[in-house]
């Protein structure tokens, strides 16, 4: 019952975009306000930023970072949000019951990124869904344009002299979802995101556009969504988007274990669509994929169904606040090594979300910021996955899962950094057996086990919470060995791994 592969560097998937390591700020519950964002607390700088929670932003190593939604961009005015904030409107946000203040708005945003450090980018949303063209084009020329026109001037009047320098946009949100304001059809969708490219090229035409794919692979319009949609936008944009949370249902832990065969299969089924819309274009152009939301979303208990939705339209109210266990960070790093094992095609990727909000950064107004356990893959991925990703096939023993029939119990990946290191990130799906795995290393400069780093825990259920923030860290494990060429190792039973070899 031993998983095995074996890794040469003559056999890879390709480079890891480093823009694999996005996240996504919405203004949605706390995400922003009492997030990111809280003047008045002991930890806020001048602009009111939280020191603490940027430091974990830091340490979480995120890279593109999506705003401001997610549903919220199809009610967004952007020109509420600049000039001064307390001369910005309040407005009822229709997409999470709220009162949106403006208090954090388009300049905030872009301070905040540049205070996370170089290795951050913004990802900007136009609105497609009450919006069109022209507030796009509007919205490009205040954050972009140099100067000397109107709107470009207006911004050096708002402080900000210099462009935003915004290279990366999605053409709206969702626009598939019936729940998204002024949704849309493909035919509907295709034609306004293909003008709107076209317009956004006029005035800079290394814009990189990220047309919307489907809110998951069960809409009942996937893949002939995304075929409209790119037969209509194929040559004006970059990336079709894809979206995807997962949760554990009616106790089927195996199926909620096994989600990244969904993910995987979501990826390879919207590469194909790409690539035969491209085919019948005759076109020589690939589209890239953008999985611009993704993480495990206990939708059924805190999404916009599950009851308890805001009344009164209150201002930063505690929504989407999901609680990961040990589990879930198991899932979840199963989700992060579906993005490596086809890190070819998907070059822009988006933990949806960052702080508060199905996220992986805990704040308490006034109080302390913590981090969940789905913050330790994220950001060991984010750290020593960069470099190429190693062709990973593997031979495991396998269970029976109800949604996705027989799956391997081994689920794995491996980086090999341009510094020569080799790191092999694997899950054990098995919630009771622990897993022996040995991995045959051919052609790589590497002798021994730098570190052998595993989340797992005695209760599945293990989580941080405000009262005991750090229950659940990764540990080292005991017994990892690199000898004649072959790593030796034990995975525990549900267990998120790895294993760094140099
Ligand atoms: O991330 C939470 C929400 O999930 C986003 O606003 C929306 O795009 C998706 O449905």
């Amino acid at each position: 019952r031993t998983a095995r592969f074996a890794l040469h560097p003559d056999f890879s998937v390709g480079e890891v975009n480093p823009r694999l390591f996005g996240s996504f700020v919405e203004h949605l519950g706390r995400c922003v306000y009492t997030g990111i964002h809280e003047p008045g607390h002991p930890a806020a700088d001048e602009s009111g930023l939280r020191t603490d929670v940027l430091a974990l932003i830091r340490e979480l190593g995120v890279t593109a970072i999506r705003y401001p939604g997610g549903n919220f961009v199809s009610g967004y005015k952007w020109e509420d949000s600049v000039g001064p904030a307390e001369e910005r409107p309040r407005r009822l946000d229709l997409a999470w019951s709220s009162t949106e203040t403006n208090r954090f708005g388009l300049s905030e945003y872009i301070a905040f990124v540049r205070k996370i450090g170089p290795q951050a980018e913004p990802m900007m949303a136009v609105n497609l869904g009450t919006r069109g063209v022209a507030e796009a084009l509007e919205l490009q020329e205040y954050v972009n344009h140099p100067s000397g026109t109107a709107l470009s001037d207006l911004r050096a009047a708002h402080g900000n002299e210099a462009p935003f320098g915004i290279r990366l946009w999605c053409l709206g949100n969702e626009m598939d979802g019936p729940w998204q304001t002024g949704h849309k059809t493909a035919e509907e969708y295709g034609r306004l995101a293909a003008e709107t490219a076209r317009a956004m090229r006029q005035i800079d035409p290394d814009v990189e556009l990220v047309a919307c794919g489907s809110s998951s692979q069960a809409m009942q319009t996937f893949a002939g969504w995304e075929a409209t949609v790119l037969a209509e936008t194929y040559d004006l944009v970059d990336y079709i988007s894809l979206h995807a949370y997962y949760e554990e249902l009616d106790g089927d832990r195996d199926s909620f274990l096994a989600s990244a065969a969904d993910m995987e299969s979501f990826i390879e089924n919207v590469v194909a669509t790409c690539d035969h819309v491209g085919a019948r274009l005759k076109s020589k152009k690939k589209i890239n994929l953008s999985f611009d939301e993704w993480n495990v979303w206990y939708q059924s208990r805190t999404g916009p169904n599950a009851g308890g939705w805001p009344s009164g339209w209150p201002e930063a109210p505690r929504l989407l606040e999901d609680n990961y266990t040990v589990t879930d960070a198991v899932v979840f790093g199963s989700l992060l090594i579906a993005l490596l094992r086809h890190a070819d095609r998907v070059t822009v990727a988006c933990l949806a979300q960052l702080v508060n909000v199905i996220a992986p950064i805990m704040t308490e107004p006034g109080g302390p910021a913590w981090k969940q356990t789905t913050f330790f893959p994220f950001a060991q991925a984010s750290r020593h996955g960069r470099g190429r990703v190693l062709d990973v096939r593997v031979e495991s023993p396998t269970h029976e899962t109800r949604k996705y029939g027989e799956v391997p119990l081994l689920h794995a990946t491996a980086v090999h950094g341009d510094d020569g290191t080799v790191t092999v990130f694997a899950v054990n799906r098995s919630q009771t057996e622990a897993l022996p795995l040995e991995v045959a290393l051919h052609g790589l400069e590497v002798s021994s086990v730098l570190q052998h780093s595993a989340l797992a825990d005695e209760d599945p259920e293990a989580r941080n919470t405000l009262a005991e923030p750090e229950r659940v860290i990764p540990h080292e494990a005991a017994d990892t060995v690199l000898k004649a060429g072959v790593l030796s190792a034990v995975l525990e039973p549900l267990s998120w791994n790895v294993i760094r070899l140099g």
